[in-house]
């Protein structure tokens, strides 16, 4: 259901790799919503994935950027101005990648130069892309600042490994660049900590099947799946969340919130 919650809205959606991408589902509301926007990812996912087809479907424009280049940034961003014709009132950062988990080493077993690249790519961007923002000046008032984590920053899923410091880093981000960016330009700037997703970053990492289903087994409202997050992403781009700022909201159906449910009960117990 559209109610042009972001008519006229300009912004940059970074992430979107196939059709399953929390992005995609993303850029698809934020079109039916009125938004323009322009789409973003590295250079070497444009290969692999189907973002043409996205495009296409949006009416808008790619930008390829590796997020860990300041200088892909800032052409990213002096780019979509242009093409935009004017500055972005949100932000969509939807990245995450770990070499170590792809290559599956444990997290006694790290490799700690490619620790440092899912650092970079999985956090460290994230400050990147604002601080390009700002040094642009390239920011409207009230504009919205959204990227997406996971519940291992604050609890022990063993298998997510250097990644949970990744989002620990994420969202630890969030809450600086929220401030500064919210006394300079009434910006905001939050996490959305999302429900385990069957997406291509989601089922990399290991064990992923067992525990899309304990999650689901212990959320009453079950998982949040890519489209309901991609709701309330719109939510938070729009005008109704405008003191919303600094958080990590939860978005997992009540898996933060529990302890043991029924159904895990009757699993182990049967
Ligand atoms: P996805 O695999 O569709 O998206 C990850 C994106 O990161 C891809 O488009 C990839 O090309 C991009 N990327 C990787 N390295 C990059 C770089 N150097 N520069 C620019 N882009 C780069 O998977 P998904 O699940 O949609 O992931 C989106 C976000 O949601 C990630 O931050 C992920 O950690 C987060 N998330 C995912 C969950 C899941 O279970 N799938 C759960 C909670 C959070």
């Amino acid at each position: 259901m559209a109610n042009n919650l972001l008519k006229g809205k300009k912004g940059i959606i970074f992430g979107a790799l196939d059709e399953k991408s929390i992005a995609w589902k993303v850029a698809v509301r934020a079109k039916e919503e009125g938004a323009e926007f322009v789409l973003t990812n590295a250079p070497i996912a444009m290969r692999m994935g189907e973002i043409n087809k996205l495009a296409e479907q949006c009416n808008a424009q790619i930008i390829p950027a590796d997020a860990t280049s300041v200088e892909d940034l800032e052409n990213l961003f002096t780019k979509a101005q242009e093409i935009l014709g004017g500055k972005i009132d949100f932000i969509l950062h939807s990245i995450g990648s770990s070499p170590n988990i792809r290559k599956g080493k444990s997290y006694g077993d790290l490799n700690y130069d490619w620790f440092q690249k899912t650092l970079d790519i999985s956090g460290l961007s994230f400050h990147k892309v604002m601080h390009v923002a700002e040094k642009q000046d390239a920011l409207n008032e009230w504009g919205s600042v959204v990227a997406l984590s996971y519940i291992a920053a604050q609890r022990v899923f063993p298998d997510y490994t250097d990644m949970s410091h990744a989002k620990a880093l994420l969202e630890s981000i969030a809450r600086n660049y929220g401030y500064r960016l919210g006394r300079m330009k009434k910006v905001r700037v939050n996490t959305i900590s999302q429900s385990p997703t069957k997406t291509t970053a989601g089922t990399g990492v290991g064990g992923f099947d067992a525990f899309y289903d304990y999650a689901d087994k212990m959320s009453p409202l079950g998982n949040a799946s890519a489209e309901d997050c991609a709701n309330y992403t719109i939510s938070l781009f729009s005008d109704l969340t405008r003191m919303v700022t600094m958080q990590n909201l939860m978005h997992d159906g009540g898996f933060s919130s529990m302890g043991i449910s029924e159904d895990i009960v009757d699993m182990i117990s049967k």
